[in-house]
């Protein structure tokens, strides 16, 4: 694959469709929102928009319940409006891609209720059905990712069922060639409408164990986590079968030109990256989060961009994610000047950047009061700070009630500061967040060294890392105070740069020689041998 080809040169950008514009009054946003805002995401210079779940669903887990793989369910539109945003996207200049959940479907999805209907049911082998162990118990011991058992008892036909989620998302059997079979086709009932690609969801779960053993205990496990942490997940997910099937999407994504395929996985980075597949047969982009779970440490990142890096296979493209509907914002997280820094950071590394929607326009640490939750995982297990509301808060578009996101109530509440912090306003302002990203985006589209360009560590010390980018004659030093003191870094002897920007603004075009002043909390993009 080219290395200009248009998921490794450019930028992801992911909606929570639910967050973003809402242009009919129910205080759900929706595509006819999204398509009103594309005219916003073109001038901020993205290359792809991709949208958590729009599928029929009963929303037990907002979306990721599907009822339905080949619809569009009524709070987000219709089918022909999906037509319409995606024509326009591309018109445009934007890809589209969607979100696939193949690992479960919605307890009211029709191939669930045939399944359930009796052991005989011909679909009874598309879910994962158990009998109870002698005494009546589940099968085994593994726990829901929201708590839980994860075998639900159906007394009408007397065996358990497994959910690696909700007890409304039943994990389908992606040993059932039918299945395969019925997916791949719903795949391709996108793809033909011109969908550019899909994020497939949990797509390291898709494959259990054959015999359902038990997953061993975790000795860390502490109270204050999530229970799934109670064990360690060697049985339910990541089995060596799942890379047949994910070579199988891939195969389907190849019936059509230039498509993308994006596993989300969480896992270590030795397993991670076996999801390229062999002779990378398997995800074109196996999200790598270890940004988001990596401490705000000048060291440790530097250690695991290099960990990263080696880890890759020989052709695997890399890939680095911010934020995502599932994680605290980076703002809530490391605070507004250095969440600065992390755009500079997530715009300058080798490899594809997706950004999560808000975070450009400094979205931070967003209170849900208790009466407000809406997540699933937030009621079944409360007060472990597990919610993921705070992340998925409406979009700030102006100034006026509701951020412009809605004329309606929104379904959950704004981030309080919206009045000061809004599209609208934020682009009038040279020196704000947005702007950054904007000039970001600008800059690593059009210079090779920034996106596809070599990465050379330069300095890992104390709160600073830098490092250079280069392609062909082109090259920049990005260096990063990720503390809240200045530092000076030395520059090499006998090299002369210019800054071409700086997260902290008033700098650019300074000239840089013999060392570099870093502020605090600044980071800098430097062109070199200029
Ligand atoms: C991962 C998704 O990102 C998350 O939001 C969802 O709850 C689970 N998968 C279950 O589909």
């Amino acid at each position: 694959m080219p290395e200009t080809t248009w998921w490794k040169r450019g930028i992801v950008y992911q909606i929570y469709p639910r967050s973003f514009q809402d242009s009919n009054g129910d205080g759900i946003s929706d595509l006819n929102g999204i398509r009103q805002r594309l005219d916003y995401l073109a001038w901020l210079g993205i290359n792809a928009i991709w949208i958590s779940p729009i599928f029929p669903s009963p929303m037990a887990d907002f979306g990721y319940d599907v009822a339905d793989y080949c619809g569009i369910d009524p709070i987000f539109g219709t089918l022909e409006d999906f037509e319409r945003l995606i024509e326009e996207a591309h018109a445009k200049g934007l890809k589209l891609i969607l979100d696939f959940v193949p690992n479960h479907t919605s307890d009211q999805h029709p191939w669930f209720k045939e399944s359930r209907s009796s052991r005989t049911n011909p679909n009874r082998d598309w879910y994962l059905w158990r009998d109870a162990k002698p005494d009546g118990s589940p099968p085994n011991n593994w726990i829901s990712n929201f708590g839980g058992p994860a075998w639900e008892w159906d007394e009408a036909t007397g065996q358990y069922y497994y959910h690696a989620f909700l007890k409304e998302q039943p994990d389908l059997n992606w040993r059932n060639s039918d299945i395969r079979k019925a997916m791949y086709n719903a795949l391709r009932f996108w793809l033909d409408r011109g969908v550019d690609g899909f994020r497939v969801d949990v797509i390291w779960h898709l494959i259990k164990h054959a015999e359902f053993r038990d997953n061993p205990h975790n000795p860390a496990f502490q109270t204050s986590q999530a229970e799934i942490n109670r064990f360690i997940q060697v049985y339910s997910a990541d089995q060596p079968e799942v890379h047949e099937v994910v070579s199988e999407m891939r195969g389907v994504l190849e019936e059509y030109p230039e498509r993308v395929l994006i596993g989300e996985i969480y896992l270590p980075l030795e397993r991670l990256v076996t999801y390229y597949g062999k002779d990378l047969s398997g995800a074109h982009l196996p999200f790598n989060f270890q940004l988001i779970q990596t401490a705000w440490n000048a060291r440790t990142i530097a250690a695991l961009i290099n960990e990263y890096e080696a880890a890759l296979p020989e052709g695997g493209w890399p890939n680095w994610v911010l934020g995502n509907h599932d994680q605290p914002r980076i703002g809530a997280r490391i605070g507004p000047q250095q969440a600065r820094v992390a755009a500079m950071l997530l715009l300058t590394l080798r490899g594809t950047p997706t950004m999560y929607y808000g975070d450009e326009i400094g979205i931070g640490k967003v209170e849900i009061p208790p009466e407000a939750a809406q997540d699933p995982w937030e009621k079944n297990e409360p007060g472990l700070d597990l919610g993921r509301d705070p992340e998925r808060t409406p979009m700030h578009w102006d100034g006026s009630a509701q951020g412009g996101f809605t004329s309606g109530k929104p379904w959950l509440p704004l981030d309080p500061h919206f009045r000061s912090c809004h599209v609208e306003g934020l682009r009038d302002d040279p020196a704000s967040i947005l702007m950054l990203y904007r000039h970001l985006i600008e800059l690593r589209r059009q210079h090779l060294a920034l996106s596809v360009g070599g990465y050379t560590q330069v300095s890992a010390e104390g709160d600073v890392l830098a490092y250079e980018r280069q392609h062909g004659s082109e090259r920049f030093l990005v260096a990063l105070n990720l503390g809240h003191e200045p530092h000076t870094l030395p520059f090499p002897a006998g090299t002369k740069g210019r800054v071409v920007l700086s997260t902290v603004p008033d700098r650019s075009e300074e000239p840089i020689e013999a060392q570099v002043v870093l502020r605090a909390d600044e980071g800098l993009i430097i062109a070199l041998g200029i």
